[in-house]
């Protein structure tokens, strides 16, 4: 096992893998001792082939969550979102009513479900995979009897209120798109991924539909957006509360409300 191991990690740095000691050790974990299908998954790994799409699942807020092409995986950084809203709403026990736009494999909407046991939440994507792969997330964890999920373009028809809107909208500038690692760039959805000419398409949609909605909105952006996002959010009429940093201290959850009256 330890010269498969070995033999594995040094297949995975050739081929300019960032961590193919730890990537080797997941895969063969996940094989449970199956050498032909090692085999397969390092060769799926050196051709840059994201190891949760390997394996087929991603930890997000302590949660598994199934994904799959065609999904994005879940990041880290998207978790500055569950921490900002823990930190606004205190209460556990508050019955709030959540709408996740853009929600892929349902993780943010699922952290917050499973954070707040009153909670029930909305989550919609234009993908039809994520809408499969979400509602599935949703109901392996125990939520999907408080978190339905839907098809749809952003906002667009919907008219109910929500106490609260999250979002990871695709951020990354069109142009940046082809210097991204292989394993994003070849492998995640690009209508996850392409934020338009500066990043910020979506913030524009976002911004008047957060602004019709009312509630508190916690949007998630690139690095270097805060400005902009912010007076995108400013113009729209809404008011920018405050901007939640990320781990590794990037400026990256814009949180708006849009009724100035309720600040
Ligand atoms: C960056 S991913 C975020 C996925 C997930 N919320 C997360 O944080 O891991 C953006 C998501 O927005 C969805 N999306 C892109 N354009 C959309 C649109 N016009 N309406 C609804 N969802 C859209 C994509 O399909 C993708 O699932």
């Amino acid at each position: 096992m330890s010269d498969l191991l070995r033999e594995a990690t040094a297949r995975l740095a050739a081929a300019g893998v960032d961590n193919p000691r730890l990537d080797a050790r997941v895969l063969w974990e996940a094989v449970g001792g199956d050498a032909e299908r090692f085999e397969s998954f390092i060769a799926r790994r050196a051709a840059r082939e994201p190891v949760a799409y390997i394996t087929g699942w991603k930890e997000f807020w302590s949660l598994s969550f199934a994904v799959a092409p065609g999904i994005l995986i879940p990041r880290p950084d998207t978790e500055t979102i569950i921490d900002a809203v823990l930190a606004d709403y205190p209460d556990r026990s508050a019955p709030l009513n959540i709408l996740d736009l853009g929600t892929g494999s349902g993780c943010i909407l699922a952290a917050l479900l499973s954070e707040y046991p009153n909670a029930h939440g909305l989550g919609i994507d234009s993908s039809e995979i994520a809408q499969n792969v979400a509602a599935g997330n949703l109901e392996r964890l125990g939520l999907g009897a408080r978190g339905a999920v839907r098809a749809g373009n952003w906002a667009e028809k919907l008219d109910t209120a929500f106490d609260i809107v999250v979002s990871n909208p695709p951020y990354i500038p069109t142009a940046d798109i082809a210097d991204l690692e292989p394993d994003v760039r070849d492998f995640e959805p690009s209508a996850a991924l392409d934020g338009g000419p500066d990043g910020l398409d979506a913030v524009r949609i976002l911004a008047p539909e957060l602004k019709k909605l009312g509630g508190v909105g916690y949007i998630e952006i690139g690095v270097g957006q805060d400005e902009a996002a912010a007076a995108i959010f400013t113009k729209a009429g809404l008011a920018v509360l405050r901007v939640a940093r990320d781990l590794g201290g990037v400026p990256r959850i814009v949180i708006v409300r849009a009724k100035k009256e309720l600040e």
